[in-house]
């Protein structure tokens, strides 16, 4: 025993990156569904809390599509700085799905040093050639690169060749935009004018199909929400399902069995309540419950272990969490006393004005940290170790409107 090398805690039980499908656990119908709809032609939006699965979803629905031969192109708009890298990143993606561009890409790449001048030259003659046997007309990718100092236009060009390319190949190509609340803040040029744009192209673009993801799911309701706004009822919302306590514990029991280690049916229970159906949250538990096993050279998880593993995460997330916190304090003055409150289930509006706790409220969900289950539904805070966090807290004594003493 412990002779042989042991897998890593967080190889098993991955937390800080999408996971692949097949460590995902539970999430099969969600990830057949998605790829049906895509393949069909739907748009559809993904909108929800933080760290619950949505890049994962997304990463094997596309992953499907490709395996049923279409094209596929994927961007997330948090790592790119502005319309010229996303416009950059969307048409190397776009041409890296014909094989003979993916070779010559990859080679004028290496030559030139940077895909983008690689593009200018070598790349662009080849598609030009290439879908111009079809027939397009493929001044797009050269337009492209012209229009490197106008970032809108080469933005709009980009989405275009996603459709011509399409065409012209006579494929489906599916188009990934994960982190697409980023739009919001500019800095892909004005929104509206973004948003617009997206909507005027790809509606003339019946082969794309389009998911968007999102993690400030408030964000992406009033983009894409039954508003004025530009890309109101393009796609149709997609809600991830729940992954059920026998999905966790079967899945969790996969994974540990990978390391030769197996976990008693009480263990398990408890950690699966524990991560109180949340995604990061549970796998994070395991990994601590796991890092302990192995500390103690142990492949039997018992009830001890779990328990032990609580207050490990708990302290791994300190620092997070007390970053969360210091931007709790910033969305006003009752905000903290509310979240706590929303975090021990207590009664939300007492001793507040009403219109000051709903404005606090709806702070606090566009920041992320509160979540509703429907628009009159009740509070809650998804991430079981940030709602022990914010519960365990002291009470910020007697709050508001009282005058000092009095
Ligand atoms: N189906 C799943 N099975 C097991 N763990 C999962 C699953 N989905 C998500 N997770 C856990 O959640 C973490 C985050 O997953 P992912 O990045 O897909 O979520 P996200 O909603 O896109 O997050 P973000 O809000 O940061 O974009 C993963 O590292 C993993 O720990
Ligand atoms: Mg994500």
């Amino acid at each position: 025993m412990g002779t042989t090398r042991r897998l890593g805690s967080s190889e098993l039980f991955p937390t800080d990156t999408p996971i692949g499908p097949d460590a995902m656990i539970g999430r099969r119908d969600d990830v057949t569904r998605m790829a049906t709809a895509l393949l069909g032609g739907t748009n559809l939006v993904v909108a929800g809390p933080r760290r619950t699965g949505k890049t994962s979803v997304c990463d094997a629905a596309v992953a499907v599509c490709a395996q049923e031969g279409a094209y596929t192109v994927a961007a997330d708009l948090f790592l790119l700085p502005d319309a010229a890298a996303l416009a950059e990143a969307l048409t190397l993606a776009a041409l890296a799905n014909r094989p003979v561009l993916r070779a010559a890409l990859a080679r004028a790449a290496r030559a030139a040093g940077h895909a983008w001048d690689a593009l200018s030259d070598a790349a662009t003659i080849r598609a030009h050639q290439d879908l111009g046997d079809a027939g397009i007309d493929l001044e797009l990718a050269l337009v492209l690169r012209r229009a490197q100092a106008g970032s809108a236009e080469a933005l709009r060009t980009a989405v275009q060749l996603l459709g011509v390319i399409a065409e012209a190949d006579g494929r489906r190509l599916v188009l990934f935009l994960d982190e697409f609340q980023e739009i919001a803040g500019g800095r892909f040029g004005d929104p509206d004018a973004v948003t617009k744009m997206l909507r005027a192209v790809l509606q003339r673009a019946p082969a794309v199909s389009v998911v968007f993801a999102g993690s400030i799911e408030h964000m992406m309701r009033r983009l894409f929400g039954p508003s004025e706004r530009a890309l109101s009822q393009f796609g149709a919302f997609f809600d991830l399902g729940p992954i059920h306590p026998d999905e966790w514990r079967a899945g969790l029991r996969e994974r540990l069995a990978l390391d030769g280690c197996a976990i008693a049916d009480t263990a398990l229970d408890r950690l699966v309540a524990t991560g109180d159906g949340h995604p990061r949250a549970t796998m994070l538990l395991a990994q601590h419950a796991h890092a302990i096993a192995v500390e103690e050279l142990r492949r039997d998880l018992d009830d001890a272990i779990v328990a032990a593993a609580l207050p490990r995460a708990m302290r791994g997330e300190a620092l997070c969490h007390q970053q969360t916190l210091e931007l709790i304090r910033e969305l006003g003055r009752h905000a903290q006393t509310l979240a706590q409150r929303v975090a021990l289930g207590a009664v939300l509006y007492e001793g507040l004005q009403p219109s000051t706790a709903a404005r606090t409220m709806r702070r606090l969900r566009d920041a992320g940290i509160v979540e509703q289950d429907g628009p009159r539904g009740a509070w809650r805070i998804g991430d079981p170790l940030l709602r022990r966090f914010l519960a365990g807290l002291p009470a910020l004594g007697r709050i508001a409107l009282d005058p000092p003493g009095g």
